[in-house]
């Protein structure tokens, strides 16, 4: 038998593999009809179609093509995060009379700063120019000394190196970094501001039960400083109102420990809260908890109807308190998983979202009452100029951080594979972060930011993003003369944010990221 084996040469050990392939795809596999019909090269449909995406972003897809972000923004988060030339050469590739361009309207003159300002002194200084918990006069007030932030992603959905990464690059870069549902790490205490956040399923302040436990938040907080408000979700911009199920094997013990689970069990974050079920008593639960942490206390949400916020405004209104800050997340939000159905068409897109709900707010009089933090796709500094001039005061990004610590666009963290450590809890595939270079990527990506939107703002003629107007950016709705300033499209003009200098910015007593302390 042995010599017959021996005697059958290299190609005739093909052929046998192939009839044996052929006689599998005909007669003992029943779930593939193409492989059943077309036995062999049927496979090559299935191979084709696994690596169809890699060969679509590498060879076939145009720079301006491909979403989430085309490889014209990947390249210059890429770039930026690794101090390299960002710049363009030949002008723009962009059709810029597309339907939706947007155009900000620069001054004649740039707005000029003296030698002693301080972005001459530091040219991607850029704090937030409104105090979270100011308002409310919250115990402990919390200036972010950074317009753009790392948005809510958890330890869990990221893996520890990647946390430890983005906590590192917003200590480096005064910003302040959201820890997301999954309850606040070791991996978020390296020494950047942060901001604890949870959803319905309470990770890391959940009594046994899973419900909200007051005394741990207390302790969390009181244990960790360097927390500098909590934000409640009620929904983000991918999968509004949908709970989710962290599933049992994912649960180490690492994981079961900081989000108050058990080990390997199943672990349900259902669609609503359990510590309140209506408006009112929303208010009051922040209330309490702002009274209880001394802390500043927002709430993170997709936009989609706006009688519930009406609800808020006017309950806002007649009690006098509120949320210290409104994060709004766009229908273009990312997450670690969601089915597309909601990912393509619940809630608004950002523009849309945010405007309706600045619009409602303002015609109550509350907007100077709020910190407005925008999120979706706003990580650039155009984009971001646009944002402020509706109204925001600061930026959360969650993508565009994770590419800038060298996420490729893989699209796969669903399935714990993320080829570049950053969204899988696999050692291996972790083992490749190279923490100290990812946290200065980081941080470079956001100096490089501030950088690029203080000189879009001084070429505005202004000192500071907040001070642009709706009437400073144009939307292409064809010709020029039919393109309408956003005042007119979305019809409402933003309420003007106080700002005396950047100086004072400088030397607010709230200002965060450990700046004085950078400084002295
Ligand atoms: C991997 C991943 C995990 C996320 N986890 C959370 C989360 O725990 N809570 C939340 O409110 N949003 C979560 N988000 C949404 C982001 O915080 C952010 O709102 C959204 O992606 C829009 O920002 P971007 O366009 O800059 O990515 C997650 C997003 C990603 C990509």
């Amino acid at each position: 038998m042995l010599d017959f084996l021996g005697n059958i040469n290299w190609w005739q050990w093909i052929l046998i593999i192939l009839v044996l392939i052929a006689i599998r795809d005909i007669f003992i596999q029943r779930k593939h009809t193409i492989s059943h019909n077309f036995p062999i090269v049927g496979h090559l449909r299935y191979v084709l179609e696994k690596i169809g995406p890699e060969l679509r972003q590498y060879l076939v897809a145009n720079n301006r093509e491909e979403l989430p972000f085309n490889r014209i923004e990947r390249g210059w988060i890429y770039a930026s995060a690794k101090r390299e030339n960002n710049y363009e050469g030949f002008g723009t590739d962009r059709d810029i009379y597309a339907h939706h361009h947007i155009f900000v309207n620069n001054a004649m003159m740039p707005f000029k700063i003296s030698e002693r300002h301080p972005n001459t002194i530091d040219k991607s200084f850029l704090p937030c120019a409104k105090v979270i918990g100011q308002y409310n006069k919250r115990k402990k007030p919390f200036r972010p000394a950074s317009v753009i932030n790392v948005s809510a992603m958890s330890f869990g959905s990221l893996s520890a190196k990647a946390i430890e990464s983005l906590n590192k690059g917003v200590r480096l870069a005064g910003a302040y970094h959201n820890t997301g549902e999954g309850g606040l790490s070791p991996y978020h205490s390296h020494g950047g501001d942060v901001i604890f956040h949870f959803g319905t399923g309470y990770f890391g302040v959940r009594d046994n039960i899973g419900n909200f436990s007051m005394d741990k938040l207390v302790q969390l907080v009181e244990k960790n400083p360097f927390i500098k408000a909590i934000e409640i979700k009620l929904s983000q911009g991918a999968k509004p109102g949908k709970g989710g199920v962290l599933p049992g094997a994912k649960i180490s013990h690492e994981i079961a420990k900081i989000r108050g689970v058990e080990v390997g069990k199943d672990v349900l974050s259902p669609p609503n809260h359990s510590a309140f079920s209506n408006v009112s008593e929303l208010l009051d639960f922040i209330e309490d908890i702002a009274k209880k942490t001394g802390l500043p206390v927002g709430i993170k949400a997709a936009i989609g109807k706006l009688e519930q916020w009406n609800e808020l405004a006017n309950l806002m209104k007649e009690t006098g308190k509120g949320p210290d800050f409104i994060t709004v997340d766009g229908g273009e939000g990312g997450t670690g998983a969601a089915p597309p159905s909601f990912a393509d068409h619940v809630s608004l897109p950002w523009v849309y979202g945010f405007s309706d709900l600045y619009k409602l707010f303002q015609s109550k009089g509350l907007v100077e009452r709020i910190v407005f933090i925008g999120s979706g796709k706003l990580g650039f500094p155009a984009k971001a100029a646009m944002a402020f001039a509706m109204g925001v005061d600061c930026i959360n990004v969650a993508r565009e951080a994770m590419m800038s610590i060298g996420c490729i666009q893989a699209q796969v963290c669903h399935t714990n594979r993320c080829p570049s450590g950053i969204a899988t809890q696999n050692k291996w595939l972790q083992n490749g972060i190279n923490i100290p270079l990812k946290s200065e990527r980081l941080a470079q990506y956001f100096k490089t930011f501030r950088k690029e939107l203080i000189e879009i703002t001084h070429a505005a003629g202004y000192e500071h993003p907040c001070q642009f107007k709706m009437s400073d950016i144009e939307m292409n709705v064809d010709d020029h003369h039919l393109s309408k300033e956003l005042n007119r499209t979305y019809s409402y003009e933003k309420t003007a944010v106080p700002f005396s200098s950047m100086q004072d910015l400088k030397d607010c007593l709230y200002l965060g990221g450990n700046y004085h302390t950078l400084k002295s």
